[in-house]
């Protein structure tokens, strides 16, 4: 079959717990059907070629850079975006200590990291700082030297340590 440009595909995938469906021209990228077709607008889109980070998502629990996949790509998976963390008006613990440390300024870097911060620590619960910090090589942030976020990320493992230990 021959397939041209402006040729629209069906996904269907499941977004932060529902499934949602949508027409996606065979080069339309993950991250601009995310927020343009689907609303997803947590997803923030900066560099568009792998570098900044900001269009961090989940795919499968795991984060990729969603300008580097294409909407086709996530027919069938499971996409997770920042609007999945607070739980209505509660903000999950991450997104609450980057709060307490003055882990964000503008905001534009926060949900891809917030995205990132969640697989890791999935995968690495209890991190040293130099993970921490070479986990967020990552990304780039303008705005806050990278100090609070990593205070953040500890301090969040640390609670969840304590919490698995009462
Ligand atoms: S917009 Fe995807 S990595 Fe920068
Ligand atoms: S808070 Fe502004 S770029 Fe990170």
């Amino acid at each position: 079959m021959r397939v041209t440009a402006e040729q629209r595909f069906a996904v269907r995938l499941e977004l932060n717990g529902r499934t949602r469906e949508g027409l996606a021209e065979p080069r339309t990228q993950l991250c601009d059907f995310l927020r343009h077709d689907l609303g997803a607008t947590g997803v923030h889109v900066g560099c568009e070629h792998g570098v900044c980070g900001a269009c961090t998502v989940l795919v499968d629990g795991v984060a990729m850079r969603s300008c580097l996949m294409l909407a086709v790509q996530a027919h069938e998976r499971r996409i997770e975006t920042v609007e999945s963390l607070a739980d209505d008006d509660t903000l999950s613990d991450l997104q609450q200590a980057f709060r307490r440390n003055h882990a964000l300024q503008c905001g534009f870097c926060t949900a891809g990291i917030l995205m990132s911060c969640v697989d890791f620590l999935e995968r690495q619960p209890d991190p040293s700082e130099a993970e921490v910090r070479d986990m967020l090589s990552g990304h780039l942030c303008r705005c806050t030297g990278y100090t609070g976020i990593v205070q953040a990320v500890l301090e969040v493992a640390a609670q969840r340590q304590t919490n698995e230990e009462v």
